[in-house]
């Protein structure tokens, strides 16, 4: 999983963390999951296949192959499903993910310090669809961490079809595993907080992880003011056990605020909708998205009556 490419290139653009990194890293791949096998057959698989240059077509992350049997191709990863993120297009086959990750990128590119040159980290990287966004913007390293261990071989999947590998690396972290030094120059949190039990310690590491001029970008869902200051789930939301806070954007800024934040601005709030998120072929035999966690007679609604899918975007140094 962890190439030579991989080390050389933490070891140049993050010399004084780089070894923590590999290390955990090396500690977390090596846990007994009983379906690393399935996946590890599915990377030797796609090992096979032609290799091309990888660049942005939106919506799609495309791999410029010429001549994959697409068949064998596209057997190998559905042995990664399921794909929430994306869309990627390899030669001529088109991995359209559940979501629709070109259409936060657009909202979120327009606001944000350009990456040329910077030092990048992007929490919760699913299986890195933003994080090769990120290096395909210029950053001299992108760096995605993402717990869940199937997302890390979907990233593997990729860069095995590339043949002019970018500075875009997912390694199996989490936030609290990374050394609390300030190097990064922007720093990603989109999607994640929500999950997170403890939100203001998610921020605080944010911050701390942040370089003294860098920049935050924090997407999350929210809710409107009208309903409240926050809504915490009693169980789950949008049938996910694992959502912990849904504040309202006033709340939201006053939490970046007290963690220590500055220059906090919110750029954008869209609600989910079905373009974005959606069931495809991709996401294997459970195939419910957005729609069926909505309640069918109101669209405003989730399934189990709390606010419908909202989310912000929040931009701010520290
Ligand atoms: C909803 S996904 C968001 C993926 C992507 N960033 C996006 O915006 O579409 C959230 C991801 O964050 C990861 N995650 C949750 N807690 C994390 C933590 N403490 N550190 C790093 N990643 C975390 C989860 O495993 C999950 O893949």
């Amino acid at each position: 999983m962890i190439n030579n490419f991989t080390k050389q290139s933490l070891q140049s653009k993050l010399p004084s963390i780089s070894d923590e990194l590999l290390s955990i890293s090396k500690q977390t791949l090596a846990v007994n999951n009983g379906n690393i096998p399935k996946w590890e057959a599915a990377i030797n698989e796609i090992k096979k296949q032609p290799k091309g240059s990888i660049d942005y077509q939106a919506p799609y992350l495309t791999i410029h192959t010429k001549n994959n049997n697409i068949e064998a191709l596209q057997q190998s990863l559905k042995l990664l499903m399921p794909w929430r993120k994306g869309p990627y297009q390899i030669g001529d086959l088109q991995l359209d993910s559940e979501w629709r990750g070109d259409l936060k990128w657009d909202r979120v590119l327009p606001y944000i310090q350009p990456l040329k040159g910077k030092t990048v980290l992007d929490v919760g990287s699913g299986n890195g669809y933003f994080t090769y966004l990120m290096a395909l913007a210029g950053a001299e390293i992108a760096l995605g961490i993402e717990p869940f261990l199937l997302f890390n071989y979907q990233f593997q999947a990729m860069q095995t079809l590339i043949n002019n590998p970018l500075n875009a690396f997912v390694l199996p972290l989490k936030l609290e595993q990374i050394p609390e030094k300030p190097l990064f120059d922007t720093v990603f949190s989109m999607g994640v907080l929500y999950h997170q039990k403890n939100h203001l310690l998610h921020l605080q590491q944010l911050k701390t992880v942040l370089a003294e001029d860098g920049e935050l970008i924090l997407e999350t869902l929210i809710i409107d003011e009208k309903q409240g200051e926050q809504i915490i789930p009693q169980d789950r939301y949008a049938k996910m056990r694992n959502v912990w806070c849904l504040p309202s954007t006033n709340t939201l800024h006053t939490w970046l605020k007290r963690v220590g934040f500055k220059k906090i601005k919110l750029v954008d709030v869209t609600k989910t909708t079905p373009e974005e998120q959606r069931a495809t072929h991709w996401i294997g035999d459970n195939t419910q998205s957005l729609k069926d966690f909505l309640d069918p007679n109101d669209d405003y609604l989730t399934i189990e009556g709390l606010p419908a899918p909202k989310r912000a975007i929040f931009v701010c140094q520290k």
